[in-house]
């Protein structure tokens, strides 16, 4: 499939939209600390972002989400743009510190009464509401008892699960529990790099133990609250290659695989930690972790695959093969996005067949795909194909997925808008729409017309 220069190409996208079935939902996605800004209005509480954002050198140019998009404030506005692009849904994330700013204890009225306009303002924009509990803002008190690795902060999440159900059920159409576990317990508690930024493999393992706990607890609260909603849980697993067919480089790409996509599979949907995994880690998982595999195995409704990139792997200058060390691997001359992602559609069909092969899953949707490129604003236009062009190859490789029998429901774009993109700050950006910080103007960039254009074209 070429790209057109053209964002409104009638033809290309009509034979695309063609590919989905009719129920096949399309939306866009956010999270609520990487666009809503508002970080201390009306009784929200701290998180593990805030203060992360705030410590200098761990986020690029200091920046933090204390602004954002300011969509706290312009929510209404934003949902008008959700709606002109005439996507089905949109995929947001609630943040928990607005809800219950300690993490547990007393519920702010005020954090439940803006989800409750944001939701309401779906429903009466047509658009389906598609909420995620946790997109990593833990509130900091919670952090400061331990967080992750204290089976406290389970319990306040079923809590808060089960307070997200009772009071918001009747007007959602799907609850993720987690946003990436892999995110928020392996790249923030061994590599350092989000928050709470710890490099401690224990630390990681007890994270990520309790997170999966954690899910387990929130879906049985919200099963026994209202259990009409599909629940589900969103993943970002990784397509992972070898870097050569060296036995050192198989054995790697084999180590990292099971250490970053098997260690969260296999207890979700197989009630078990891998066997390498507790051949070579299991004294160092939290005491007693057999007892909790059934709770945290629950039944799904569906889950999610975020996808952006391929990941190579290598074994080369290891000191150590022992897990959970692998090397990444940057192969050189390949098309990268802006912030250096290599791009290769064909990875996400490979992946997406390998694991309804490896797993008996639910149906699928893709929770999150889209390319950074920082493209400026001239003469009042973005033109951006390169992220047309990258996400009509990633459309058609999940349509190849589905031809091939996986079980895939819909597709959501990353992102609605440009944000905090973590650690990169604003330098990266994501958008379908642009963001002008400094004015919060609003521009569709060529890649959100032509979004917009193949959603028109599922109506002729
Ligand atoms: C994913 C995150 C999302 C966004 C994209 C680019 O890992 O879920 O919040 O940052 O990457």
């Amino acid at each position: 499939m070429t790209p057109s220069s053209d964002p409104i190409d009638q033809n290309a996208e009509t034979s695309e939209s063609l590919r989905f079935s009719p129920n096949f939902v399309f939306g866009v996605a956010t999270a609520a600390y990487q666009i809503e800004g508002a970080v201390t209005t009306d009784g929200r509480g701290a998180s593990i972002w805030d203060t992360f954002s705030h410590t200098p050198g761990k986020v690029k140019n200091g920046d933090t989400g204390d602004n954002a998009c300011d969509h706290y404030h312009r929510w209404a506005s934003d949902l008008d743009l959700v709606q002109s692009l005439g996507v089905d849904a949109y995929r947001f994330s609630i943040a928990w510190p607005r809800l219950y700013p300690s993490g547990k204890g007393a519920l702010n009225p005020k954090g439940l009464a803006f989800y409750d306009r944001l939701i309401d303002g779906c429903l009466e924009r047509g658009i389906r509401a598609f909420p995620t509990l946790y997109h990593w803002d833990l509130p900091q008190a919670l952090a400061d008892k331990g967080g992750w690795t204290d089976r406290g902060t389970a319990e306040a999440f079923a809590e808060y699960s089960a307070t997200v159900m009772d009071h918001y059920g009747d007007r959602i159409d799907a609850v993720t529990t987690f946003n990436e576990p892999w995110c928020s317990s392996i790249l923030s508690h061994l590599h350092g790099v989000h928050a709470p930024g710890k490099k401690n493999l224990d630390t990681t393992l007890a994270v990520v133990h309790g997170q999966h706990l954690a899910h387990g607890l929130s879906v049985q609260a919200m099963r026994a609250s209202r259990d009409t909603v599909p629940l589900g849980i969103v993943l970002n697993a990784q397509s992972v290659y070898p870097a050569t067919d060296r036995d050192e480089d198989l054995a790697a790409a084999q180590r990292h695989e099971t250490f970053n996509n098997a260690l969260f599979f296999d207890p979700l949907f197989n009630a078990q930690y891998p066997q390498a995994v507790v051949d070579a880690l299991g004294d160092r998982l939290p005491s007693g972790w057999q007892d909790d595999m059934s709770t945290i195995h629950q039944p799904l409704d569906y889950w999610g695959l975020n996808y952006y990139c391929p990941h190579y792997v290598t074994d080369a200058d290891l000191s150590s093969n022992a897990y959970p060390a692998s090397k990444a691997f940057e192969r050189p001359s390949v098309p990268r996005t802006d912030i250096g992602w290599e791009i290769d559609a064909s990875t996400m069909t490979d992946l997406l067949l390998k694991l309804s092969d490896q797993y008996t899953l639910p149906p699928c949707y893709i929770t999150e795909n889209g390319a950074a490129y920082n493209h400026d604003v001239v003469q009042g236009r973005i033109a951006d194909a390169p992220r047309t062009e990258y996400m009509q190859q990633h459309l058609a490789a999940v349509a190849k997925a589905i031809n091939q029998g996986v079980d895939i429901r819909g597709y959501f774009a990353w992102s609605l808008m440009d944000n905090f993109e973590w650690a990169e700050g604003y330098d990266m950006r994501f958008g379908l729409v642009h963001v002008d910080y400094a004015t919060q103007t609003r521009t569709l960039k060529d890649s959100a017309l032509w979004y917009q254009a193949l959603m028109q074209s599922r109506s002729q």
